[in-house]
């Protein structure tokens, strides 16, 4: 009897045993940047000024999960660019100098984008004179990170979401029209004539009238010559709604046919508060998806995410009770998501993520919580890292 009751538990343990949350530790099992390594993905993510901060698991995520950075506004113009006579490299520098000892890869986000022109739009420049500018500017920025950035967003939303117009009303268009965008495009390719050089665009994933400007306006962009590479699709989606994946297969297989590159540059799915399982489970499935639609296009071969982690991911303030869009929670344990990621990589499912169990949502969070960051939800329960600025200083 007894010996029968032995080998019952053992059967049992042995069945059960790859599937348990603790039968093997996270380091057991690839990373997201081994799986991505395997396949040829550039799997990255933006980082911001929690990169210098305090909290070390932030630079341990990084480099353990991602082959690739990109830098969610230090190397934005503005950022760069700071005043008309200086440049700002040590952010940028910094970067690219994590990159380099840990063996990464850094993209390059964004050489012009309306929104974060600093001084360009306060003053007002002749025609000339802010076209020697944005010159001077993409051949120092472009020229100082020659043969080390193989991506660059050369510009960022400059389509309109209106249905009359092609181009967004912009300080940019308003006064250059669109000869800003294509000698942007050639002032960086006589930078560094081997980087790939994208537009980025937002809400132009699925089929419909914002993807089918921007299809219209890179084939305007090829059929005048200018040098571009490929199209960068931010992805930020709410969870509740998101397009729908063949649109977005479909949206993918004509802009290879243009022949362009396709990166998916700031992927996020956000969540409405409270966060519970259900909501998690949906988030997992739409990441695995995503990257799965990814892996189907030969051309497409670029993966970021917007952020590291939940705490530090631009949603919260960004968005009206909406967060938790990111992989990591804000203890930077892995989510659902995390494992809807490795498992399209590893086309298999993980042994961890089968037995992960969401914390219970503790009470509902009111509006001031919410802004003061403190909300008690699943994914909510430790208070956001404090950043301390540690600026380089080489
Ligand atoms: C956002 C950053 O995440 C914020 O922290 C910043 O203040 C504003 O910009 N599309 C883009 C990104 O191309 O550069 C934006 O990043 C998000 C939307």
């Amino acid at each position: 009897m007894k010996i029968h009751h032995a080998f019952f538990v053992l059967v049992l343990a042995l069945a059960l045993w790859p599937w348990s949350p603790q039968a093997r530790p996270l380091e057991e099992e690839p990373t997201l940047r081994q799986l991505a390594d395997a396949k040829g993905i550039v799997f990255g993510t933006a980082v911001g000024d929690s990169f210098w901060g305090i909290d070390k698991r932030y630079q341990a995520t990084v480099k353990r999960d991602f082959n690739t950075i990109v830098a969610e506004y230090h190397m934005k113009f503005g950022k760069l660019h700071p005043r008309p006579i200086e440049f700002e490299w040590r952010f940028a520098d910094s970067i690219m100098r994590f990159a380099d000892e840990q063996g990464m890869k850094v993209r390059g986000h964004c050489l012009l984008w309306h929104k974060e022109a600093g001084w360009l739009e306060k003053v007002n420049y002749s025609r000339d004179s802010l076209m020697f500018l944005i010159h001077r500017a993409i051949d120092s920025i472009v020229g100082r990170y020659r043969g080390k950035i193989p991506q660059w967003d050369v510009v960022n939303e400059a389509i309109s979401n209106k249905t009359d117009s092609l181009y967004r009303d912009t300080f940019l268009f308003r006064k250059l029209g669109i000869d800003y965008i294509d000698s942007a495009f050639r002032w960086a390719r006589a930078a560094d004539s081997s980087v790939k050089l994208y537009y980025n665009e937002y809400g132009n994933e699925a089929l419909g009238l914002k993807s089918q400007k921007t299809y219209d306006f890179l084939k305007g962009l090829k059929e005048r010559g200018v040098p571009v590479d490929g199209i960068g699709l931010q992805c930020h989606f709410d969870n509740d709604s998101v397009p729908d994946l063949d649109s977005i297969a479909a949206n993918m297989k004509r802009l290879a046919e243009l022949d362009l590159d396709i990166a998916l540059t700031e992927v996020d799915y956000r969540l409405s508060f409270p966060v519970d399982s259900a909501k998690l489970a949906k988030q997992k499935e739409n990441y695995r998806d995503l990257m799965k639609v990814c892996l189907e296009n030969s051309r497409c071969k670029t993966f970021l995410v917007w952020g590291v982690n939940d705490s530090t991911s631009w949603v919260r303030p960004y968005f009206k009770n909406r967060g938790a869009p990111l992989l990591f929670n804000n203890d930077y344990a892995a989510k659902p998501a995390y494992y809807g990621i490795w498992e399209a990589l590893a086309g298999r499912p993980n042994a961890i993520g089968q037995g992960l169990r969401i914390r219970r949502v503790q009470g509902k969070p009111t509006a001031k919580a919410l802004n003061q960051r403190k909300i008690n939800g699943a994914l909510e329960l430790a208070p956001p890292s404090r950043t301390r600025i540690h600026v380089p200083t080489r």
